[in-house]
């Protein structure tokens, strides 16, 4: 049976998981309550960078599969399965804000009129199926029945679509045989296609799955940060540390590239929220808040790696290349290069940037410091800088034409915190060239 589908929330993993859906053939609608963001998505324009997602809307929207609402109360009505997928920030105390999930599960108490699987879709804390369930039984007009499902997302910003299409697994998280059955025909394409696994759990597991998957990708990349920083001062290159280590199955080789630590905003949201889940239930995760300190602690490490090697910052000329918190995003939230660049420039710096797409976001964040220079291109942030930082892995960073760039440069001082080049043709090129984790 082919469901209709709702989905509440048109951000990241809103968007990417209604427009994959209604691709497996099924009828979605993308409900939003901003309306803006709803007019923007009905004339074909996705609001913020996600390789192939604005085709993917557009072609199942002219198939007719894909519409956009503010309708919501029409959106639940129509539908068998409602997926929220709404944002669930970090509020002071590092726990999640679930606000606006309880205000869909109101939503949904008001509006049910027929059986319902309800899917929580957004990073949420341990035990809100539970919660989502006894708001709608609260609030209902009438006695429908209804099942709430965990089914988390594992989508990365740059490649959402990608893993969308191509999970490793697909987790639901329900006790009942009915909703199993339902989300297996939501998924049905992704089992046919591919065999992808399927992992049925109870809903406490499902949603501590995500938690726990995250916190430990982030411990990942933060030990490799740690094992770099010990690299460069026995002369051990991280990469091939690195390349070691993976080749190893149990550890695997991904997550493993050493950096100015992580950004976004899945790590340093989830790993707060975890330890403070964890507090609530009076349990230490260590690991996870040794992991939030070294991180935090990497960007002032970096900081003062180059205040040491250029100098008093103060009236120096200093370019960045890179303000995403990664590369394949427009996404600046958290992002390390976002540090740098106004520690930089709060120590008098003349900071020179440019990101391939995230230009727009950083200009909302840094347009308060007088002393930062948004550039038109790459070439245009070297030219007469002190010192060049590449923060961002951009592809296009990597097919810099150096020689240009060096002749445009006052001093050939290259700070490459991605490892995006190598030392020695850098330092052939005449660059005084450091990186991460390498000698
Ligand atoms: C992450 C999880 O990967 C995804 O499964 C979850 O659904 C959301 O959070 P995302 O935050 O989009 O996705 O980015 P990701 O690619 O995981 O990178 C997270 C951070 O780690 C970035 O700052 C990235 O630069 C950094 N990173 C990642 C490294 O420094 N080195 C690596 O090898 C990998």
């Amino acid at each position: 049976m082919n469901h209709r589908i709702t989905v509440v929330g048109t951000g990241y993993v809103g968007l990417v998981t209604g427009a994959c859906l209604s691709d497996f053939g099924l009828e979605v609608i993308c409900v939003d309550k901003d309306r803006d963001k709803i007019e923007t998505l009905k004339r074909g324009v996705v609001p913020f960078y996600e390789p192939g997602l604005e085709n993917l809307v557009n072609k199942n929207s002219s198939a007719g599969r894909l519409t956009f609402s503010n309708d919501i109360k029409a959106g639940i009505e129509n539908s068998d399965v409602i997926f929220i997928a709404v944002g669930t920030p970090s509020q002071e105390n590092g726990s999640a804000d679930i606000q606006h999930v309880q205000d869909v599960a109101r939503d949904i108490a008001t509006y049910i009129n027929e059986y319902k699987v309800i899917v929580n879709k957004s990073t949420v804390p341990i035990g809100t199926v539970r919660l989502v369930e006894d708001i709608i039984k609260r609030y209902q007009k009438q006695p429908f029945e209804f099942d709430v499902v965990s089914n988390p997302e594992f989508l990365r910003e740059g490649a959402a679509v990608y893993d969308f299409m191509h999970p490793d697994r697909v987790i639901i998280g329900t006790d009942n045989e009915r909703a199993v059955s339902i989300m297996k025909g939501v998924y049905r394409v992704l089992f046919l296609n591919q065999k992808t696994p399927f992992l049925f759990t109870d809903p406490e597991s499902a949603e501590t799955i995500k938690y726990a998957s995250n916190a430990f990708l982030a411990m990942k990349v933060t030990y490799v940060n740690e094992m770099a920083a010990l690299c460069e001062k026995t002369g051990a290159d991280i990469v091939s540390v690195a390349r070691g280590m993976g080749m190893d199955g149990r550890i695997g080789n991904k997550f493993l590239n050493p950096g100015p630590g992580y950004g976004g905003s899945c790590f340093p949201k989830d790993t707060k929220a975890l330890v403070n889940i964890a507090h609530n239930y009076g349990v230490q995760m260590s690991l996870v808040e040794a992991t939030i300190a070294a991180n935090e602690n990497r960007k002032k490490r970096i900081l003062s790696k180059i205040e040491t090697i250029v100098g008093e910052l103060h009236n120096k000329n200093i370019g960045v290349l890179g303000l995403a918190f990664k590369a394949e995003t427009d996404d600046t939230r958290e992002s390390p290069a976002l540090s740098i660049v106004s520690d930089l420039a709060r120590r008098g710096a003349y900071v020179k940037v440019y990101d391939p797409k995230a230009m727009e976001q950083a200009w909302l964040k840094l347009n308060g410091l007088d002393n930062v220079q948004f550039c038109e291109n790459e070439y245009a942030v070297a030219e007469g800088v002190e010192a060049l930082i590449i923060m961002t892995e951009w592809n296009q960073f990597r097919g810099l034409d150096l020689t240009r760039i060096k002749a445009s440069m006052q001093k050939p001082l290259f700070f490459d915190l991605r490892n995006i080049f190598e030392p020695g043709i850098m330092r052939k090129m005449g660059f005084e060239y450091y990186s991460v984790g390498r000698s």
